[in-house]
């Protein structure tokens, strides 16, 4: 391209000089007279040139513009690095928590105290686990450490560690929240990798902070972040119990003690009667997630106390402990209150039961409101209006725009319900996080809503549209990141050969792993988790293929 133009500028120059001489040959031989008459024929000739030379001159400008003029838009404008980790301060006290800690906290002093002597010295790196079974009251605990000591840290950052994805989005959005205000620009433009690298140079550069990571699977999945770190204080719940020793000793989470599962549901329902209290916290085998959900029904339902709400449990619970998913108490716990509450639901009317069935259809977490609202028959008011009713009940959790409802909850609703319903749900569910997710999911401006969106898409785009729509995905990637970026192009890869698999195709989504571990171990290093992931999976696919 750039010879072509060479030449096109020298062809120019050459056909100017020719002409300048062609006129001075011209002038001379007719004499001065007789060229004043040529001269207004000639100044037309010229005239018409100099128009199509600019003509000429905007399409040659157009081009060069749309070939400098990046793959992605937004991507233009001159970008600013990201500022020295080091050297960037942040406003005192800056905090982010998923939500507010509740107005009802009880027992866990002991907890709290271990916490309070373990994480003595701000400038050591500190690491406590919180473990025990779902709905114990793990994320409860280390919000309610996080928001009494706000005053003894610089920084808070709360992490959902559930996977390596929103793990990293977690430390990632740490260096946007970091640079908000003075670099926030460069922050949103920076990749996921590079933002962590960020964050990890500002945490080490900077003793004082506290991490919680909620809700870890696997050990492993923190040992990358850890490794970078120098002062500060970890907080990680998890479900899992083994895996930790080399860290801490965990601190195992129990069932709240009977005087504060009764002092919870007292502080719910403002009911004096301590004896009808205590029997129902044993009912509910003093798990706070389901003392939670009763307290709540007591408390928002006129004519219901104590006592008849007890009645209403003992009337379902054979059903319900019989449909209770498998899996440990907890379940049939909650399954239990659960029943009582959704009865109640299907009285208020039929749009908080048509919500509370497709919010169990996406993942847990911050599904914004948007999407739900495609999802119902209904406006945005009563849809507000009918999630708040789902709020007072304490079946799910309002945050600004998005909407969070326990595992649990959603475990157990989702096994309430027929296979031709659940299908329904989750049709109308994908179609409606299609058509909120951004047309161009490799445009920088538009990635953290298509991050938000992604934990979603995962869970709900099944099968073949699965890897349909990330096979279309790959390609975009790979130009907006390269071939090899880590945690957006090869993760893109890796997911559409694990789709591969279970649409059917084991061998494919061997040969597809085969190719891409190789990658993926120079891109992460041979010991990263995502590396391990990929192993495994391959391993797994492999051995599907080869099974008769
Ligand atoms: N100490 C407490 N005081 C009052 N309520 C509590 C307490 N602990 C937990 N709860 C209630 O129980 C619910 C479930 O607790 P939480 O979400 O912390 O469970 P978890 O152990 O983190 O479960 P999971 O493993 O599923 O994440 C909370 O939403 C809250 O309503
Ligand atoms: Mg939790």
């Amino acid at each position: 391209m750039a010879n072509r133009r060479h030449v096109i500028s020298w062809a120019g120059a050459l056909a100017s000089g020719v002409v300048f001489l062609a006129l001075g040959v011209l002038f001379f031989r007719t004499g001065l007279d007789n060229a004043d008459k040529l001269a207004s024929v000639i100044g037309a000739f010229v005239g018409v040139a100099g128009f199509g030379g600019s003509v000429y001159g905007l399409v040659l400008a157009r081009r060069s513009l749309d070939s400098t003029s990046p793959a992605v838009p937004g991507e233009a404008a001159a970008p600013q690095p990201l500022p020295e980790a080091a050297r960037l301060r942040v406003p005192a006290g800056l905090a982010a928590l998923p939500r507010p800690a509740p107005r009802v906290f009880v027992g866990r002093e002991q907890e709290l105290a271990g916490l309070q002597s373990a994480f003595d010295d701000p400038a050591r790196l500190t690491v406590q686990v919180v473990c025990g079974l779902g709905g114990v009251g793990k994320s409860q605990l280390a919000l309610q450490y996080a928001d009494r000591n706000r005053g003894h840290y610089s920084l808070i950052w709360w992490i959902d560690a559930a996977t390596p994805e929103t793990l990293q989005n977690g430390v990632a959005d740490l260096a946007r929240g970091i640079a908000s205000g003075t670099a926030s620009s460069a922050a949103s433009r920076a990749t996921n990798e590079e933002a962590v690298t960020w964050a990890m140079a500002w945490l080490a550069a900077h003793p004082g902070w506290l991490l919680v990571f909620d809700d870890i699977v696997e050990a492993a999945s923190l040992r990358p972040y850890l490794g970078r770190l120098h002062g500060g204080h970890v907080l990680v719940t998890t479900r899992r119990t083994v895996g930790w020793h080399d860290l801490c000793t965990p601190i195992t989470l129990n069932v709240l003690s009977r005087q504060a599962a009764v002092s919870l549901l007292a502080e719910l329902t403002g009911s004096p009667d301590s004896e009808g209290l205590d029997a129902l916290a044993g009912e509910l085998g003093d798990l706070p997630l389901a003392l939670a959900q009763a307290g709540a029904y007591i408390a928002h339902t006129p004519g219901i106390g104590v006592r008849r709400y007890r009645d209403l449990l003992r009337a379902s619970p054979t059903r319900m402990y019989a449909a209770a998913p498998a899996g440990g108490d907890p379940e049939r716990l909650v399954a239990r209150a659960w029943a009582v509450t959704r009865a109640r639901m299907e009285e208020i009317g039929p749009l908080a039961i048509d919500l509370l069935d497709l919010l169990a259809c996406f993942a847990p977490d911050d599904l914004p409101r948007d999407v739900l609202v495609r999802a119902v028959d209904a406006d945005e008011l009563d849809t507000a209006e009918a999630l708040g009713v789902l709020a007072s009940f304490s079946m799910v959790d309002l945050v600004d725009d998005g909407v969070s409802v326990h595992r649990l909850v959603q475990a157990v609703t989702l096994h309430q319900l027929d296979d031709p319903r659940r299908a329904e749900l989750r049709a109308r569910a994908a179609a409606a996080l299609e058509g909120c997710l951004p047309a161009r999911p490799a445009d920088p401006a538009v990635r953290p809503a298509y991050a938000r969106l992604l934990p979603h898409v995962v869970i709900l785009l099944e099968g073949r549209q699965a890897r349909d729509r990330l096979a279309e995905l790959i390609p975009l990637f790979e130009r907006a990141w390269g071939q090899e970026h880590p945690n957006e192009t090869l993760l893109a890869r890796e997911l559409h050969a694990d789709f591969t698999g279970r649409v059917g195709d084991p061998a494919a989504a061997a040969r597809l792993l085969a190719d891409l571990l190789p990658v993926r171990e120079r891109a992460s290093g041979a010991d990263h988790p995502l590396t391990r992931a990929a192993r495994a999976a391959l391993a797994h696919w492999s051995a599907e293929s080869a099974s008769p």
